[in-house]
């Protein structure tokens, strides 16, 4: 079958151990199941890898790839839940120690065919297209769980969110928008920001700016360049929830003093539950929610897509179709 692999790892180069060809077909163990993709899409978790952050090397040649969707051996049209709990663990699988997504352990989705546990298999809902199926379940997950279930805002609340084109960050805005919440985005990029206004976010700020007052959540995944702004942005007792550090995971100030004077909550918060994405696609059809999608391409074409994200050039999800 075609599908996008990680061959070797650079930190520096992260394209150059991309590779874009024929790997075997997947086999399904007992209790799997092979998906027949129709759309799948990217995410900085591939590039990552490919940066060798988050898979050993010793597990190369990796099939990338956390987001699919298509058709399973029963015919049923299926979104693919991309955590995978270790073997006999019960409840909350993104509490499981030893859980590992799709493209760590086991070959994930950038590719015609996967093998995945049968409880990760979510109905996807006949309002979503593929390609829109496709966008839900890491970067769209990570938001819903971030917005829903980490943050402890109710509608009417004001929430920043650090960033205002990537995956993660649309969702934030589209799916707080569809809830109630006031969505407030910070970009590098003044259009990248009036962008997400259009896409219902209340307003844009410059990266950095002094907002007109303090806001009750702060939805961080940009880490180092824009810690110190999400702590002084927080009203006393307000939350961050933190899910990635794109430009690093190092700040310049940890900002200690400020988090226990102002009693800030820190919450860490890392994709969802398989209930969750179930919830989160029925969500996203009832509100009418059409997923921000950058671009659509066949998977032959997969290393532009790659070239886009790695460039920082994304506005959504990038999504590939077979
Ligand atoms: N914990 C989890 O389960 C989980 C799940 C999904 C993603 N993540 C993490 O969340 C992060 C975002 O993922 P994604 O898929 O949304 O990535 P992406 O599509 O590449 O988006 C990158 C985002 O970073 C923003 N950004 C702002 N300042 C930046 C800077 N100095 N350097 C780089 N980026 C900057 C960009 O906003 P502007 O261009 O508008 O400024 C954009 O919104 C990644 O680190 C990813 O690993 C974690």
């Amino acid at each position: 079958m075609l599908a996008v692999s990680a061959v070797s790892q650079s930190a520096d180069d992260p394209l150059s151990g991309l590779e874009v060809g024929e790997r075997p077909d997947p086999q399904a163990p007992d209790g799997w199941v092979v998906v027949d993709l129709r759309a799948c899409a990217l995410n900085h978790h591939d590039v990552w890898s490919l940066k060798g952050v988050g898979l050993p090397a010793d597990r190369l040649p990796m099939v990338l790839g956390c987001d699919g969707a298509g058709v399973s051996d029963d015919g049923a049209e299926v979104v693919v839940h991309a955590v995978v709990p270790s073997p006999g663990w019960a409840g909350d699988e993104t509490l499981d120690p030893r859980r590992t997504l799709l493209s760590e352990l086991h070959d994930g989705t950038l590719a015609e065919r996967v093998a995945v546990p049968r409880r990760n298999l979510v109905p996807k809902p006949e309002g979503l297209s593929w390609e829109q199926a496709a966008c839900l379940p890491t970067a769209w997950l990570t938001a819903y769980r971030m917005l829903f279930t980490n943050a402890a805002v109710a509608p009417g609340s004001t929430v920043l969110v650090q960033g205002a084109a990537g995956g993660v960050a649309t969702a934030l805005v589209q799916l707080g928008t569809a809830a109630g919440l006031r969505m407030w985005v910070t970009s590098r990029d003044g259009a990248r920001g009036e962008h997400a206004v259009a896409l219902g976010a209340d307003r844009a700020f410059e990266s950095g700016a002094r907002l007109p007052e303090r806001v009750d959540a702060v939805m961080e995944t940009v880490g180092a360049a824009t810690w110190s702004h999400s702590v002084n942005s927080l009203r006393p007792g307000g939350t961050i929830v933190i899910s990635g550090a794109t430009s690093g995971d190092a700040p310049a100030k940890a900002e200690l003093t400020k988090i226990f004077f102002k009693q800030l909550r820190v919450v860490g918060s890392t994709m969802g539950t398989r209930d969750e994405l179930e919830r989160l696609a029925r969500f996203v059809v009832d509100a009418g929610i059409e997923p921000l999608v950058d671009s659509v391409r066949p998977l032959a074409q997969a290393r532009e897509g790659f070239t886009r994200m790695v460039a920082g050039s994304v506005e959504g999800k990038v999504v590939f179709t077979t």
